[in-house]
């Protein structure tokens, strides 16, 4: 008895648990989540494929090859999270975000930005593969530049 009483106690938690998991309450949240959590997967690839272009840790062009592939990916996810956004998306009383206004006056250029890390990250995944430092090296420097320009442009130092 004790045991069915248990069993559908974890039950009910299990389905609470994933209906509120995929309530989507706040659609401005969960883009604005999504589109960082993206950022962030890349990111954590991207760190660790600059210490093996810097040095700083030993280069193992499989484990290179998998991270690079990885941001190719990723790269591909972020722009669904700043597009089709109510006007509130950009009440900054309401959203923790470091996306400037910006995005949205010049949504072309930085859409354009957004493909500039898709292409270049395409093509570090497939030079990658050869396993060439070398040959990686002024590759994955293009990659960082596409980081660095569309920061510059079009997010805040700081969330606000
Ligand atoms: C086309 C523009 C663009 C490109 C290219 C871009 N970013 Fe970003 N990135 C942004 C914007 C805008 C935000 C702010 C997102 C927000 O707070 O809503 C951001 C946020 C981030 C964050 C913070 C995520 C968080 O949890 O708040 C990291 C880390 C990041 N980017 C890393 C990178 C790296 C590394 C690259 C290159 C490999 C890159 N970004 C390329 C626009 C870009």
């Amino acid at each position: 008895m004790l045991k069915l009483v248990k069993m559908s106690i974890a039950g009910l938690l299990a389905v609470g648990i994933s209906t509120s998991v995929l309530a989507a309450e706040d659609p401005i949240h969960d883009a604005i989540e999504y589109r960082k959590g993206a950022f962030s997967g890349i990111a954590w690839n991207f760190k660790r494929m600059a210490g093996m272009v810097k040095g700083e840790i030993p280069f193992n062009a499989e484990e290179f090859a998998k991270r690079a592939g990885y941001v190719a990916t990723l790269a591909q996810l972020p722009l669904e999270g700043f597009k089709d956004l109510p006007d509130s998306a950009m009440d900054k009383s309401k959203t923790k975000t470091a996306a400037k206004p910006e995005i949205w006056k010049d949504w072309a250029d930085f859409e354009k930005d957004m493909k500039a890390l898709e292409d270049g990250s395409a093509k570090l995944a497939e030079v990658a593969k050869k396993g060439d430092l070398d040959a990686i090296k002024p590759v994955f420097a293009e990659v960082g530049k596409t980081c660095k320009g569309c920061h510059d442009e079009f997010k805040e130092k700081h969330e606000h």
